[in-house]
C-alpha cells in the first residue's frame, strides 16, 4: 500500500528531509530546552482552568474575541511589562502575537528579504536565523563578538565596506541582551553606538531579546527598541526562554505599518489560542515571582557545568562566565573539530552542538561547541561531562 512515488512530485528547492526521531540523548546539551523542574506547572493549570472557565466559549471564533494580532490580556501584559523591563513605550495593537519566535523570524525576513540580498548578523549567532538566510538565498555578514557583544569598530569597518560596493543591508540582526551562544550583554554605550551607525547607514535593527529575562543579577540595559530615536528597530521576544518552549508562544513589536506587512503573510489564521489563554491568565499573577526563581536555579545548573568542565577538561575547555541565560560557549583546544566531535559524542550518549553551525565564520566555529545547561539534571551534567571527556 506504500508504493504510490511522490518523489517526481515534489517542488524543487525543497530543503533536505528531517531526520526522524529518535528520543533525547542520556546526556542532552543540545537545544534550547527548559528546566522541568522549574516549570510552574500548579499555576499554569489553574491559570487554563480559570481562563477556560471564563472565556472559554471565545474560542468558538478564529482570534478569539481578539482579532489577528492576538489574545488581547496576553498582549497588554507585554505592553506593560516590556516597559517595566526593557523601556520599550508601546501599545498592545503593536504587538502580533506569533507562534514562537521562530515564526517571527520568519515573517520579518518574509516582507523583507529577497535571493541575492544582504544582512549583517553576529558571527557567532542562533542557528535558526543563520538556516533561514542560507534557505533564503540571503547573504550573511558576521560581525566577531568581545565581552560585551557585537563589535561596533568591526561593524563600522563593514558598514562602509558595503556601502563602497554600493549595498545595502536589508537589517541588522542581533540578539543583544543574554546573546545566543556566547552570553553577552550589549553594554548601553554600544547600543548607543550601533543606534547611530544604523541611522547613518540608514540599515534596520532587527532585535531578537528571547533570552533577556533570564540575566543572574536581574539588571539590563533598555532595549535598543527603546532607545531608538527614529523607529527603526523591530524587537522579538518569546515565552520560550521564560516559561516553556513546547508553549510555541512568541511575539514582534512594531508600528502598525510594519505589522500589517507582517499579517498578509501570517498565514496559519492566528497563532493557538490556549496556550495564549493559559499565558494572559498566567502571566499578570506570576510571571515576575516565577522569572527570578527560574533564574537562579539556571545559574546554579552553570556552575555544576562550569566546574564539571574545569574538574575534567582543565585548561583544554576556555569559556567565559555568560551574563544569563541558558547556554555555554565553549572553547577546546584548535586540533578538535567539534562537527566531527558530534557522531562519537552521540554514540557514547552526550548530544553537543557543533560550533560551526552557530556561526559565519566556520574555522571560528570548528573547535566550538555550545552546551544547554538548562535540561540535565546536575548530575546529568557531571555524568555527561565525564562522558563527553573521555570521547
Ligand atoms: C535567539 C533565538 N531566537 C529565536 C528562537 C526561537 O525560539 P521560539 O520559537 O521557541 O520562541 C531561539 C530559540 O532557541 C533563539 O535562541
Amino acid at each position: 500500500m506504500t508504493s504510490f512515488d511522490f518523489t517526481p512530485l515534489l517542488a524543487p528547492g525543497l530543503p533536505p528531509p528531517a531526520v526522524k526521531w529518535t528520543g533525547f540523548a542520556k546526556y542532552n546539551f543540545i537545544g534550547g530546552h527548559n528546566d522541568a523542574e522549574q516549570l510552574p506547572l500548579d499555576a499554569l493549570v489553574k491559570a487554563a482552568s480559570d481562563v477556560l472557565t471564563r472565556e472559554g466559549r471565545t474560542l468558538a471564533t478564529y482570534g478569539l474575541s481578539s482579532g489577528p494580532l492576538g489574545y488581547a490580556r496576553l498582549r497588554e501584559f507585554l505592553a506593560q511589562k516590556l516597559k517595566r523591563t526593557a523601556d520599550i513605550t508601546c501599545a498592545a495593537d503593536e504587538i502580533l502575537i506569533t507562534s514562537g519566535s521562530l515564526q517571527a523570524l520568519d515573517l520579518v525576513n518574509g516582507i523583507f528579504l529577497a535571493p541575492g540580498d544582504t544582512v549583517i548578523i553576529e558571527q557567532a549567532t542562533y542557528q535558526g536565523a543563520l538556516t533561514r538566510l542560507a534557505r533564503l538565498g540571503v547573504h550573511a555578514v558576521g560581525i566577531p563578538l568581545d565581552g560585551e557583544g557585537m563589535r561596533m569598530d568591526a561593524l563600522a569597518d563593514t558598514l562602509d565596506e558595503l556601502r563602497d560596493r554600493a549595498v545595502r543591508p536589508k537589517y541588522i540582526y542581533t540578539i543583544p541582551t543574554v546573546q545566543n551562544p556566547t552570553g553577552t550583554i550589549l553594554s548601553e554605550v554600544r547600543r548607543l553606538e550601533l543606534l547611530r551607525l544604523a541611522g547613518e547607514y540608514g540599515v534596520p535593527i532587527f532585535e531578537d531579546d528571547c533570552y533577556a529575562d533570564l540575566i543572574w543579577d536581574g539588571r539590563r540595559p533598555p532595549a535598543l527598541h527603546a532607545m531608538s530615536k527614529n523607529g527603526g528597530v523591530i524587537h522579538i521576544g518569546s515565552f520560550s526562554k521564560s516559561i516553556a518552549p513546547a508553549l510555541r508562544v512568541g511575539y514582534i513589536v512594531a508600528d502598525w505599518d510594519l505589522l500589517a506587512r507582517m499579517l498578509a503573510l501570517k498565514t496559519d489564521a492566528g497563532s493557538g489560542a490556549l496556550e495564549q489563554m493559559v499565558l494572559g491568565e498566567f502571566c499578570p499573577a506570576y510571571f515576575d515571582a516565577h522569572v527570578p526563581e527560574l533564574t537562579r536555579g539556571l545559574r546554579k545548573k552553570l556552575e555544576t557545568l562550569m566546574d564539571a568542565l574545569n574538574e575534567q577538561f582543565g585548561t583544554a575547555a576556555e569559556f567565559e562566565d555568560p551574563k544569563g541565560g541558558i547556554f555555554l560557549w565553549v572553547k577546546l583546544p584548535d586540533q578538535v573539530d567539534t562537527l566531527k566531535l558530534f557522531q562519537p559524542a552521540l554514540a557514547a550518549g552526550v548530544a553537543i552542538n557543533p560550533g560551526p553551525e552557530w556561526t559565519t565564520d566556520k574555522s571560528y566555529g570548528k573547535s566550538r561547541t555550545r552546551l544547554c545547561f538548562a535540561n540535565a539534571s546536575h548530575e546529568a551534567i557531571r555524568a555527561g561531562i565525564a562522558t563527553l571527556a573521555e570521547v
